[in-house]
């Protein structure tokens, strides 16, 4: 995840902003940066890897001026190099930026017609150069930049200065979070609380779609209609933890509304936006590259989440790669002994990258000869270092017990390397691949639309606090999608619930059905939903209550009176796991509120399970 921090200061803000980016590292980068307006001079240091480069850089050549900008970048489009690198410029105007722009092609395309000159690989110079157009048109700075942050479709932070305001930064969100920290004659902004810790523990979270005119002594912040609105100052908990809750009572919440930013790191790990193709960066040894054409068969081996996560890409391995897949329960799977193909490839999917009963399926492939590779949210876990392919999650740190950000991160590592597979086994065209990779790109945004649900889900999550058990159905890819929210429910509010493929109820769970068992189906409109609607209606006759979460397309469809319903917006096929994976969390999560359990610490729960 990249990190933002500004400073309109009283003192030279360079030294400061570099330390407020160490405090973001925990999220990952590859390459950083900072700007100062000195006078009426913008300048700007960066440099690639680790800080300390971008800190050589800076005492050999220092930055005075006491606004600033800094980032930590980690690469979404364009290599992580140094002219991709944050911040980027153009003429008077300096950005910073963290997330996905998704209609920056069409947005450089005009800009270049209209005389910009593009220096960088990547989506975030669009702003700065769209902040410049309205500049050149005439508009004032706050202006241009409320102007250019409306243009922009995706989910991003970011941030604004200009070469002629000493006393101006301009910021905004949709998505991914930002702080604003208010000092003695100074304001801050930042990714997270913890990066402005040093500075202040006064803090105000701007919420989805706000954006800011930050000063010395002032701050106003507007909503994206241009409305000025008002949020709470509140006192962080500072740095007491490296990464802490910022504005949300649970760490599984706050990780819950990451998801949007990591989703898009994720997808960006294994996707060349620029060139609309699948591109598999793979951190293992590089001695054994992946190649799925020579493949006859894939198993997937893991625990709990991670392996509703493994059985959903068996549907995406099968469909558009032609893959046979074979799905396990490391538990059972490494007692069964079961005879591996010699062209076979196993997968392990861990967020750990520790769990004991994974870790031993693992050795028993590798005494098969299999070739092994891994999915993992922990690059330097046993089970990766033992891998021969590594292919991270970027979810960043996740605390609360109950798996949710590195779910729908192993979703996405595992829908890019599916299409990548369908790419190298030939049976993805290159058509395809530019609409499926393009598909996967809208994720994030979905998924930032997607939260805006979270009061009615909570409303709905009061239904289900006071039952003993809940019935979760599903088909295709949205079967393994029924049984994490089963799971989730089970896990976090200590109500059983099962789940079942919707096609399997009238071969025995439907003799649970009557008005005490609540029934969830996960259904977005699709070919096969009619068959779900005469389940529904199977389960209604018996009185049955019925949550339906889909889309418009199917709660007209279904067309049935007395259902509760959590509508979704219509998106393409292959991000409906990742993205229907939100609301079956978010109604886990407030049942679990409601019920008063210990959310981020379940029960007889560890996050790792190391042993047997
Ligand atoms: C997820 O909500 C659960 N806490 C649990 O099932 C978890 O997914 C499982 O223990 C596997 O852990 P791992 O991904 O670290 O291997």
């Amino acid at each position: 995840m990249c990190g933002i921090v500004g400073i309109v200061g009283s003192r030279p803000v360079a030294p400061l902003i570099v330390d407020a980016l160490k405090r973001l590292e925990y999220r990952g980068y590859d390459s950083a940066g900072v700007a100062t307006l000195e006078g009426e001079i913008l300048d700007r240091r960066r440099a690639e890897g680790k800080l300390i480069n971008l800190e050589t850089r800076l005492n050999a050549s220092p930055l005075s001026g006491n606004i600033g900008i800094g980032h930590t970048r980690w690469a979404t489009h364009g290599a992580p190099v140094e002219v991709n690198a944050h911040p980027h410029f153009s003429s008077n105007v300096a950005v910073v930026h963290n997330g996905i722009i998704e209609n920056f092609r069409e947005l450089r395309q005009a800009l270049e017609g209209d005389g910009f000159t593009f220096t960088s690989q990547t989506d975030t110079e669009v702003i700065a150069h769209l902040v410049a157009k309205g500049l050149r048109d005439g508009l004032e700075p706050i202006e241009a930049a409320h102007s250019a942050i409306t243009q922009l479709h995706g989910a991003f932070a970011l941030a604004i200065m200009f070469g002629t305001e000493a006393d101006l930064i301009v910021a905004g969100r949709n998505g991914p979070p930002l702080a604003i920290g208010h000092g003695e004659g100074e304001m801050y902004l930042g990714s997270d609380a913890v990066a402005l810790a040093p500075f202040t523990d006064r803090i105000t979270y701007l919420e989805d779609g706000d954006w800011v005119v930050i000063r010395r002594n002032a701050m106003t912040i507007y909503n994206l209609k241009g409305v000025e609105v008002n949020r709470d100052e509140q006192k962080s908990i500072g740095s007491a933890l490296m990464v802490d809750k910022g504005n949300h009572r649970h760490f599984m919440l706050k990780e819950i509304y990451e998801q949007p930013e990591v989703i898009g790191h994720t997808l960006a790990n294994y996707i060349d936006f620029n060139g609309d193709k699948i591109a598999l960066r793979d951190m293992g040894d590089n001695q054994n590259p992946l190649d799925f054409a020579n493949l006859d068969r894939l198993n997937i081996t893991a625990c709990g989440t991670a392996y509703l996560a493994g059985y959903t890409s068996k549907y995406w391995f099968e469909r558009h790669a032609r893959l046979p897949v074979d799905i396990d329960v490391a538990s059972e799977f490494r007692y069964r002994e079961v005879p591996m193909s010699e062209k076979g490839m196993s997968l392990f999917i861990s967020q750990s990258g520790e769990t004991a009963d994974t870790l031993a399926g693992l050795k028993y492939c590798e005494q098969a000869g299999q070739h092994l590779a891994a999915i993992v949210n922990v690059r330097e876990s046993t089970i990766a270092r033992s891998s021969h392919n590594v292919f991270p999650t970027l979810a960043g740190p996740e605390i609360g017990v109950a798996s949710t950000k590195a779910f729908t991160c192993q979703l996405s590592v595992l829908a890019s390397l599916a299409v990548g597979a369908g790419v190298q086994r030939g049976h993805i065209s290159r058509e395809q691949e530019i609409k499926l990779v393009r598909e996967l790109s809208e994720a994030p945004r979905y998924a930032n639309d997607v939260l805006k649900l979270e009061d009615s889900i909570k409303a709905l999550a009061h239904t289900l606090a006071n039952k003993e058990h809940v019935l979760y159905l599903g088909r295709d890819t949205n079967y393994p999608l029924a049984m994490e929210g089963a799971l989730k429910l089970k896990e976090l509010s200590y109500i059983h619930a099962e789940a079942y493929a919707a096609g399997e109820l009238k071969h025995g769970p439907i003799a649970l059905i009557d008005e005490e068992m609540p029934v969830v189906v996960i259904a977005p409109y699709d070919r096969i939903f009619e068959k779900t609607v005469s389940n529904m209606q199977e389960v209604a006759a018996r009185g049955g209550q019925i949550i339906l979460i889909t889309d418009p397309r199917g709660a007209q469809e279904a067309g049935m009176d007395g259902i509760k319903t959590i509508i979704m917006p219509e998106m393409p096929e292959i991000i409906t796991p990742i993205i229907y994976s939100l609301p079956i969390q978010m109604l886990a999560y407030h049942t679990a509120v409601h019920v008063g359990t210990d959310v981020d610490q379940p029960r007889n729960l560890a996050k790792s399970v190391t042993v047997e």
